[in-house]
C-alpha cells in the first residue's frame, strides 16, 4: 500500500491509474478508524479497481473550542486496517500541504448547512465542503464513500458535488453500530464507563421514535417530543438538538411525509455524539 503526502503526488498517482483504465474509489476519513470506516473501505475495494483511504484531521472543520488537538491519531493501526481490507493507497497530507500560508479559498454550501449540526458548529460544513473538494481534486475518484452516520454531511457533499460539476458518484453507506445500538464513532473513545452507559440512550430514543412513526404518528413535534422524553433524566446527558428534516434539503418539516431524517445530537460530559434515522413513509 502506497502512502502519499502531497496533493500533486496524489494526483500523479491517480492519473497513472486512470491512464491504465482503472476506476478509483475514495474513502475520506480523519483516521482513528473503526468498523464504520471499515465498511466504507470494503465497499470501495469491492466496487473499484483501486481504492484510496484519505486520513486528514481537517483543522478548518473544527471550531475554536472543539477537539482538534485531542482528536485521536492512530496512523499505524489505521494503515494496518486499510492494508488488510485491500486499499491501494493512503493519502495523508499534513496541514501545511493542504492549507499553505495565505490560504483564503473556501466552499460554502448554503441552506443545507444552517440547521442541525450547522447551528452548533457554524464553520463546520464550510470546512468539510472545502476539504472534500480538495480531496476530490487530488484523488480524482470515480466514486466516493460516506456514512449515513453523518447524514447532513452526506447531503452537503452530494449537493456540493452536483453544484460544482464534479463527475463523482457519492455513495452513502448505512450506520454501523455496537451490539447495544450505539453508532460507532472515533469520539466514542472519549467516553468513560458511566458515559458509555448513558450513550446508548441516544440510539434507543431514536428507536422509540421510529416505533411511534411505524404506529402512524405524522406530527414531527410529537416525534421530537418522544426523543426528548427518552433522553430526559439520563445521567450526564444534555440534548443539543432533536429535529425532523427533509432528507435532502435538511430543512425542518412539520408533517412526516416522503423521506425524512430524524437527527439528534447530545453532549455526554464534553463529548458530542450524533445519530439519526431515515424514515420513509410507507405508501398506502
Ligand atoms: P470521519 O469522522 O473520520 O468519518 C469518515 C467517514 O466515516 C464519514 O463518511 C462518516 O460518516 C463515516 N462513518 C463514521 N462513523 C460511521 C459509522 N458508525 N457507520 C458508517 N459510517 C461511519 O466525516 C469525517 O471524518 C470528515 O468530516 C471528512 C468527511 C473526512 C472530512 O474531513
Amino acid at each position: 500500500m502506497k502512502t502519499l503526502r502531497k496533493p500533486d503526488e496524489m494526483r500523479a498517482w491517480s492519473l497513472e491509474q486512470k491512464r491504465s483504465g482503472k476506476t478509483i474509489g475514495l474513502v475520506p476519513t480523519m483516521g482513528a478508524l473503526h468498523e464504520g470506516h471499515a465498511s466504507l473501505m470494503r465497499a470501495s475495494a469491492r466496487d473499484n479497481d483501486v481504492s484510496v483511504l484519505s486520513i486528514f484531521v481537517n483543522p478548518t472543520q473544527f471550531g475554536p473550542q472543539e477537539d482538534y488537538r485531542e482528536y485521536p491519531r492512530t496512523f499505524d493501526a489505521d494503515c494496518a486496517m486499510a492494508e488488510q481490507i485491500g486499499m491501494d493507497a493512503v493519502y495523508a497530507p499534513d496541514a501545511d500541504a493542504m492549507y499553505p500560508a495565505n490560504y483564503v479559498t473556501y466552499v460554502t454550501v448554503e441552506r443545507l448547512t444552517e440547521g442541525l449540526c450547522g447551528r452548533t458548529r457554524p464553520i463546520h460544513f464550510r470546512g468539510v465542503a472545502t476539504v472534500v473538494a480538495k480531496l476530490f481534486n487530488a484523488v480524482l475518484p470515480d466514486r466516493a464513500y460516506f456514512g449515513q452516520k453523518d447524514a447532513q454531511q452526506c447531503a452537503v457533499v452530494r449537493r456540493m458535488t452536483r453544484d460544482l460539476d464534479f463527475s463523482i458518484e457519492i455513495i452513502e453507506m448505512p450506520i454501523i453500530r455496537q451490539p447495544d445500538g450505539l453508532a460507532m464513532s472515533s469520539r466514542n473513545r472519549y467516553l468513560n464507563a458511566n458515559d458509555r452507559t448513558s450513550a446508548v440512550a441516544l440510539s434507543e430514543s431514536l428507536g422509540k421514535a421510529k416505533a411511534l412513526m411505524d404506529a402512524g404518528e405524522r406530527a414531527a413535534a410529537n416525534v421530537v417530543g418522544c426523543v426528548h422524553r427518552a433522553l430526559s433524566g439520563v445521567p450526564g446527558l444534555r440534548v443539543d438538538y432533536v429535529e425532523v428534516v427533509d432528507a435532502e434539503e435538511m430543512t425542518p418539516v412539520e408533517r412526516i411525509g416522503g423521506t425524512v431524517l430524524l437527527a439528534a445530537a447530545v453532549f455526554i460530559g464534553k463529548t458530542r455524539l450524533i445519530d439519526n434515522i431515515k424514515y420513509k413513509v410507507p405508501e398506502s
